[in-house]
């Protein structure tokens, strides 16, 4: 048996037959050129899988794709916009906050998510919000260290804008 669902993912609307048990995360890399987002534990606790659904970040391998019908979720690809780098980005490579890369898409919109609910974070507010999401290799300390360049340099991006 199959279910007819369509997501808006970063603002395409994208229908297809899926089996009611698809989990959102293989509906996501499935889609062309929508493998940014990986696939870690499926057991909700390495983070690497977080996407952006209406603006929240959830962890993607545990939700049915079904149940995502008619939500917008937003995903790594969509940070770059007409070739220039969110400010996240620009931060994980200005502070080396990225080692393997592997838990870089969910750490990158975990911490999208964080900026757009709290602009300026404090450094226990970063480690909060990314409690979620594991690392292996790069360390804490460069990826707190980045949001908070995120941070202070989206500020002055807003004021010149
Ligand atoms: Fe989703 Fe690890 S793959 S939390
Ligand atoms: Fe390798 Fe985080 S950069 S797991």
């Amino acid at each position: 048996m199959t279910v007819q669902v369509t997501i808006t993912i970063n603002g395409e609307p994208v229908s297809r037959d899926v089996e009611p048990r698809q989990l959102l995360v293989h509906f996501i890399r499935d889609t062309p050129g929508l493998t940014g987002t990986h696939w870690g534990c499926d057991t909700s606790n390495c983070g690497a899988c977080v996407v952006l659904m209406d603006g929240k970040p959830v962890k993607s391998c545990t939700i049915l794709a079904a149940m995502c019908e008619g939500h917008e979720i937003r995903t790594v690809e969509s940070l770059e916009q007409n070739g220039q780098l969110d400010p996240i980005q620009l931060g994980f490579h200005e502070r080396h906050a990225l080692h393997c890369g592997f838990c870089t898409p969910g750490m990158l919109m975990t911490a999208r998510a964080l900026l757009d609910e709290n602009p300026d974070p404090t450094e226990d507010e970063i480690r909060m919000a990314i409690s979620g999401a594991i690392c292996r290799c790069t360390g804490y300390k460069n990826i707190v260290s980045a949001v908070r360049w995120a941070a202070e340099h989206e500020a002055s991006m807003r004021q010149e804008a």
